[in-house]
């Protein structure tokens, strides 16, 4: 359920609002707009030294600052900088804010997650984590022994709440059998194009008072404006069809429906794409962010309250967008990695 918002002057970049929309599910209370850190130290968004050495930290400060409490982790990004990262900007705050982070279940053995979940600890400076998430479902492993491990873990007090990503609605509620109780979220890949949890999950986290985590929510900044057929870019995206030179044509219908949108409410694509996913009650969003300024805009979306109408427009729009995929999206990739 979400609370009530006050009004907000400007979206504009530098907003100044201190305060930020606050989620309540299962005991659990986070802000609306989270902060995702995947691009903390890690290889695969090349955003660089200077980015994981300075700007990730100042991104962490604004964000505390305007009033973001939720914090999105993993062991494996950067192969552990990321909490690392996280952790120091996080020094002398942390008990403002609600930090998750993720276990990768690899060999799921009970030892292992106990290893793990305190190595997470150490990275992050901390005694306790808020969430502890499974980041993926491993189908070669029996689950049991590990969620036994995760409920000894909030028995002794070193999380306070479970998560689990990445799982089907079936395997969220298996989780809970094997955990013996509430999982209280479910973190998965939600946004204006990748509406799958829209089907199950969504409305059994509303039913049952748990949370959906929206991660990639911007779809990577595919829509933000700042890419298109001739400019893309390079890491990880380039290996994503979304981003091929023929998908970003066929998008450029949404990229203008977005725009459109966004200029009714002196707002940018960006925060409409956010603003959209938050009408949802039992959502929140985790957006990751490569400056400060992009921290800002995102926090600011939180207060941006769209119409039926609007969001009816913005669905349209998603649904006519036809994206390549497969072997062609796969040829189109490989096509424009070799520049042809
Ligand atoms: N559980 C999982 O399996 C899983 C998987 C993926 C991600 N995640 C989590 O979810 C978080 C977010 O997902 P994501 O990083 O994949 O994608 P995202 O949040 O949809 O996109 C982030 C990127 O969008 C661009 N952007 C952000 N704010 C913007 C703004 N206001 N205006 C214009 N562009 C903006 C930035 O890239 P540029 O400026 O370079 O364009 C930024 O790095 C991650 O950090 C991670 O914590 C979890």
């Amino acid at each position: 359920m979400a609370g009530a918002a006050p009004p907000v002057q400007s979206f504009a970049p530098a907003v100044r609002v201190r305060w930020v929309r606050i989620v309540n599910a299962g005991g659990a209370a986070v802000s609306a707009v989270g902060l995702g850190t995947w691009q903390f130290g890690s290889r695969e968004w090349g955003y660089g030294a200077a980015y994981a050495g300075g700007e990730a930290a100042r991104i962490v400060e604004r964000a505390l600052d305007l009033g973001v409490t939720l914090f999105d982790t993993a062991e494996i990004y950067g192969r552990g900088r990321s909490e690392t990262i996280l952790g120091r900007a996080l020094a002398g705050r942390r008990d403002e804010v609600f930090l998750a982070t993720k276990y990768a279940p690899f060999f799921p053995h009970p030892a292992a997650v106990r290893r793990h979940a305190q190595a997470s600890l150490r990275r992050l400076g901390t005694d306790s984590v808020d969430l502890y998430q499974v980041h993926w479902p491993n189908p070669l492993a029996p689950s049991g022994p590990m969620f036994g491990a995760l409920a000894d873990l909030k028995r002794a007090g070193l999380v306070a709440h479970v998560g689990v990503s990445n799982h089907s609605p079936a395997g969220w509620r298996s989780a809970e059998a094997a955990f013996g109780g509430p999982i209280l979220s479910n973190q998965v890949e939600y946004n204006l194009v990748t509406r799958g949890p829209e089907a199950e999950l969504l409305p059994w986290a509303q039913a049952n008072d748990r949370l959906i985590i929206a991660y990639s929510p911007l779809a990577q900044g595919a829509f933000s404006g700042r890419w298109s057929a001739t400019s893309r870019p390079g890491g990880v995206r380039s290996f994503k069809p979304l981003f091929t030179p023929e998908n970003m044509r066929r998008a450029e219908d949404l990229r203008a429906t977005l725009s459109s949108v966004a200029a009714g409410y002196g707002a940018t694509p960006s925060q409409v794409a956010l603003a959209w996913l938050l009408r949802r009650p039992n959502v929140v969003v985790i957006p990751g962010a490569s400056s400060v300024a992009q921290l800002e805009g995102n926090v600011a979306a939180a207060d941006l309250d769209l119409t039926a109408e609007d969001d009816d427009r913005l669905v349209r729009a998603a649904a006519r967008f036809e994206p390549r995929t497969g072997v062609a999206a796969a040829a189109d990739v490989v096509r424009a990695k070799l520049g042809r």
